[in-house]
């Protein structure tokens, strides 16, 4: 039997399908309300309500604490499988063969040199620029140099440019880096892993060899899974609607790089090791900074905690958690920052304020304790989370491509003057 809602607007009923997901998630379909009510709309600031289209990439449920890709528990991909495995399998929808697999890395390879005059935009950035911006600019840079990109009608082409991207966009992060530690350009070895790879362009001195730490590199394979994709967050969400435009892949990803900087959305992994230094720097008072958190006067927040969606844990963080204990020991690194992070999230779990509106870790409150210990600096944990994301964008923009969705226009209510005679200047 088909479920319906029924709407009642000043008497008059109106009866809505209810549509249904796999997971049971069910939904109200108002895709003809506007019409059949002669102008009513509804408004949802932040969409906290909305679901803004049908997706089969991933799930999740806030009030269990459950994240999976594709069907695939965030826990088993992130113990058994390595970041290109979960970027495929989030891009086309099921796990590579070990053909498929390699097939896939080796087109990425393939396209992974950045054209030279690529160097002459980074050139043009102040050293002091954040990475953020740089990345930003130069994907969307690459649209000048990779014309054919942006045919989205051909899975062979928009195949073409999700390699492309995949194979670019870490040669982009890491000189985005390079550029602002006063380093020379470095280009990878593709006879590495993806993910080691992306590390040698990182940190190899000009006049010393690149030794690959297999520790750093699982760990940051690890948390690449972890950032992988989302759903329907913010950055996600800006490609989308960037990409329903039929813009481009690499422009539209672009747009999500921006969304993602922001401190309330990526931003936050910076923002959270700034906050924990500066309580160092204070003294080590944590309680300060709760009252801090609670006060409704004071804008500081405690960053990476709370999110929009989950209310009981966020399963992402729990992962990194026990991963900064074993990093951090097998590392053999002792950073303070770590016990003042266990002591906020103890006296959170703890306070009538956090508990009542459900605000635990999120997945940013970790990541950058681990970031730290594998030598990457602050400026660039946000990079960091876009290289994780990328491959839950090329996701998103593609099944909103192949699924063919309308452009993204969302209406408002308009609260403005009403209509008022023209002043001329004189009589204003
Ligand atoms: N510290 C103190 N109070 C908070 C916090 C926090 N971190 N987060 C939410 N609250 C309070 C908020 O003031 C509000 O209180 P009240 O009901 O009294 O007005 C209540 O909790 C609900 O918060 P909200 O802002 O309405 O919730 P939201 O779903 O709109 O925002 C959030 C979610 C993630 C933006 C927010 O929790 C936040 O700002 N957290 C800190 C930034 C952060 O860690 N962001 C990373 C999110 S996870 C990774 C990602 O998405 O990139």
């Amino acid at each position: 039997m088909t479920r319906t809602a029924t709407l009642e607007i000043d008497g008059k009923k109106y009866e809505f399908p209810i549509i249904e997901g796999t997971e049971n998630e069910i939904a109200i379909d108002i895709k003809v309300l506007r019409g059949v009510t002669g102008g009513v709309t509804t408004i949802d600031p932040g969409y906290k309500n909305t679901s803004s289209c049908e997706s089969a990439i991933t799930f999740l449920n806030g009030e269990e604490g459950v994240l999976r890709y594709r069907g695939y528990s965030i826990e088993d991909l992130a113990e058994k499988a390595n970041f290109l495995e979960v970027a495929y399998l989030l891009i086309f929808g099921e796990l590579p063969s070990k053909e498929q697999l390699e097939k896939f890395h080796s087109d990425i390879k393939e396209h992974s040199q950045v054209d030279e005059d690529v160097k002459k935009i980074l050139d043009g950035f102040p050293k002091a620029a954040h990475p953020m911006g740089v990345l930003s600019s130069l994907t969307s840079a690459l649209v000048a140099f990779n014309p054919s990109s942006v045919n989205v009608d051909s899975e062979d082409e928009m195949y073409n440019a999700i390699v492309r991207i995949l194979g670019k966009f870490p040669v982009l992060t890491a000189w985005a880096y390079r550029k602002h530690a006063g380093l020379p350009l470095e280009y990878g070895d593709n006879s590495l892993g993806y993910v080691d790879n992306f590390l040698k362009m990182m940190f190899k001195k000009p006049n010393d060899a690149y030794v690959s730490n297999k520790v750093i590199v699982n760990a940051l394979d690890k948390l690449l899974i972890l950032h992988a994709d989302h759903e329907q967050n913010c950055s996600t969400s800006t490609v989308r609607i960037v990409g329903s435009s039929n813009a481009g892949l690499f422009v539209s990803l672009s747009a999500g790089i921006n969304a993602l900087w922001g401190p309330l959305h990526g931003g936050a992994n910076q923002a959270v090791i700034e906050m924990l230094e500066a309580i160092k720097e204070d003294g080590g008072d944590t309680k300060k900074y709760m009252t801090k958190a609670k006060d409704k006067s004071d804008p500081f927040r405690l960053m990476g905690f709370g999110h929009r969606v989950y209310k009981n844990f966020d399963p992402r963080a729990k992962i990194i958690k026990k991963s900064a204990d074993e990093v951090l020991a097998d590392l053999g690194v002792d950073d303070p920052i770590l016990n003042i992070a266990k002591g906020l999230e103890k006296e959170a779990l703890e306070d009538s304020y956090f508990v009542d509106r459900k605000l635990y870790p999120n997945v940013d409150f970790y990541s950058g304790i681990i970031y730290r210990s594998l030598g990457i600096p602050t400026e660039m944990f946000t990079p960091m989370f876009a290289l994780g994301r990328l491959p839950g964008w090329i996701a998103h923009w593609r099944e909103m491509r192949l699924r063919k969705e309308p452009i993204g226009r969302p209406r408002q209510i308009y609260i403005g003057e009403t209509h008022r005679p023209f002043k001329n200047i004189e009589n204003r």
